[in-house]
């Protein structure tokens, strides 16, 4: 049902938006890791609901409980277990269109699939479940951050408003505005248009940018499993989300050989490569340098404009949607991309483990 992510650090997650809860299972975190709860809850504040006007109203405090695997915060290494409670679903948002497909949404594939969906909150295809991801990122993130592994998500563009950052931010500087772009300009021009485009019912989509520093050079596999296809299938994963790109990604294209390797050097004894159109991944394995990478979001699939639609009688009908919708899912997705970095790189990490002699019993 692939509900399960991952090899070495495997995430398993339940539950649906409309449910009573939505909760996650971690198998593989290392024992003795000492956990700070406040940084899970801080990343989950960061995604959660109703946090500014640029997104959905539906308020959810989403506290983290820990069910198993944790003793006085440090985990035990037995499956690490916590639940999220669902406080604020209201799905009578959704009676008067139960049985229409929404355009570009989940339903009708989902009906296809199993003859049976969530008639409303989207189910599994919720958002919601994704603060789950949040909540297991935030854990493989501390356990990467013991070997001084950083990580930083940004919005990059909304529509068609782009900014260039001239190196990558700090998260107090994506979270200085609500939009979580850090060119403060230019976030308010993005601000603008997601209102404009709400106040008409409307919605916008948007890149974000993520940057991965300290991560040495070896993690990664060879073939399939390769870092930026591990990388590619996690964003790929997420709702809404349309394109992924490594490094130089598409605007490779644009370049000669010549213009496009990264030249090796040395630096203070160390081997790095002066540019970095790799994206600090070849041949599927980190090479030392930063990990870069662009996630593409389209515009939210519900607006709160008449659409045409086809009903599961099989009729053409018209949709009016209702309910409480994000205008544009790129800030809140910021942590969400955060998170499935640290989950796929934490994997890579414990596998890159195993493939040398480490001492029994020894902490990774
Ligand atoms: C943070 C976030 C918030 C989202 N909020 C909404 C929303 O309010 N309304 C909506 O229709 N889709 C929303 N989505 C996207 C849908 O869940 C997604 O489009 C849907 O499941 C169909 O999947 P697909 O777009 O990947 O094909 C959101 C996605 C993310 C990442």
């Amino acid at each position: 049902m692939s509900s399960t992510f991952g090899k070495a650090f495997r995430l398993t997650t339940w539950g649906e938006s409309h449910g009573p809860e939505i909760g996650g299972v971690i198998d593989g975190c290392p024992a003795n890791l000492k956990i700070d709860v406040d940084a899970i809850q801080h990343q989950l504040s960061r995604r959660r609901p109703g946090q500014s006007k640029l997104t959905t109203p539906r308020d959810e405090k989403d506290q983290v409980i820990f069910v198993s695997g944790l003793q006085d915060n440090v985990t035990t290494g037995t499956p690490l277990a916590f639940r999220i409670l669902n406080t604020n679903a209201k799905p009578s948002d959704y009676s008067n269109a139960a049985s229409i497909y929404r355009p570009s949404h989940a339903d009708f594939t989902y009906e296809k699939k199993y003859g049976i969906r969530s008639s409303s909150g989207g189910g599994r295809a919720s958002a919601r479940e994704t603060a789950v991801r949040v909540a297991a990122g935030s854990i493989a993130e501390q356990l990467l951050a013991r070997h001084g592994v950083q990580i930083v998500a940004w919005v990059e563009k909304v529509h068609t408003i782009r900014a260039v950052a001239a190196e990558f931010p700090t998260r107090n500087a994506v979270d200085a505005n609500a939009v979580r772009c850090p060119s403060v300009e230019v976030a308010e021009e993005m601000s603008r248009a997601i209102l404009e485009a709400k106040k008409i019912g409307d919605s916008l989509g948007g890149v974000i940018a993520a940057a991965v520093t300290g991560a040495p050079a070896g993690w990664g596999e060879p073939v399939f499993d390769k870092l930026e296809a591990d990388l590619a299938k996690a964003m790929m994963s997420l709702p809404a989300v349309k394109g992924f790109e490594v490094g130089s990604g598409f605007s490779s294209t644009d370049l000669k050989g010549s213009e496009h390797n990264d030249p090796f050097a040395v630096k203070d004894g160390a081997t790095v490569t002066t540019s970095n159109f790799s994206g600090g991944i070849q041949g599927g394995i980190s090479n030392g340098m930063p990990i870069t990478m662009r996630v593409a979001f389209k515009p939210t699939a519900t607006i709160m404009q008449k659409q045409s639609s086809v009903d599961e009688q099989g009729n053409e009908v018209t949709l009016q949607p209702k309910g409480r919708h994000d205008p544009c899912v790129v800030p809140r997705a910021v942590p969400i991309v955060e998170a499935m970095t640290a989950l796929v790189l934490a994997d890579h990490y414990l596998r890159q483990l195993r493939h040398r002699n480490r001492p029994a019993g020894e902490t990774p």
